[in-house]
């Protein structure tokens, strides 16, 4: 596995302020549609501030919903809608584990409680140490490859099972110490 980037907060600046980099990259997409359709940089504006603060907090939302002309309830429509936008901070590395039919069909409830089992966490909850996050999602269009689970919104592990799980978690374990030295 490629080291991947870490899903928490990378930001200086408070949720509730729009850094100069923020807003340049707001800047950025907005200028992709037509002044009646920047709503539609919605999703690329959460996922500037998600960069950088690693979750998407009310104060965030307010300010995409300020900056692109939108109600802030219809903001936060999307940001609940899409299992990539974290609701409250989480873990180092986050794994999204698809429990929809085709991988619950072949085990996907099963890794879910062997994770929890194995970090010693809740669903949706993260690590005393804020390695991991275990939480479910809803299909992540892999079902050939059931069961299947999303590391940090961008690495797919496929046809997971306790081993293939044991690996990843050592070797994440792993990329995290290394990352902190
Ligand atoms: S049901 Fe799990 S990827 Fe589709």
């Amino acid at each position: 596995m490629t080291a991947l980037p870490c899903a928490q907060s990378v930001a200086a600046t408070s949720p509730g302020v729009l850094s100069q980099r923020a807003a340049k990259g707001f800047e950025r997409e907005i200028a992709k549609y037509p002044p009646e359709g920047k709503a539609s940089a919605v999703i690329a504006c959460l996922a500037i501030l998600q960069e950088e603060h690693g979750f998407i907090s009310t104060e965030s939302e307010m300010l995409v919903a300020a900056a692109l002309g939108m109600p802030p309830i219809a903001v936060h429509e999307v940001t609940t809608f899409y299992n990539m936008f974290n609701q409250a901070p989480v873990g180092r590395f986050k794994f999204n584990v698809c429990t929809n039919l085709p991988c619950a069909l072949r085990g996907g409830q099963h890794a879910l409680e062997h994770l929890c089992s194995t970090l010693s966490v809740e669903e949706g909850g993260t690590t005393g140490d804020g390695s991991f996050t275990v939480q479910k999602a809803e299909c992540l269009g892999a079902c050939a490859d059931a069961p299947v689970l999303l590391v940090n919104d961008l690495q797919m592990v496929s046809f997971m099972n306790d081993a293939r799980l044991d690996e990843l978690v050592s070797t994440l374990r792993a990329q995290g110490q290394a990352d902190a030295t």
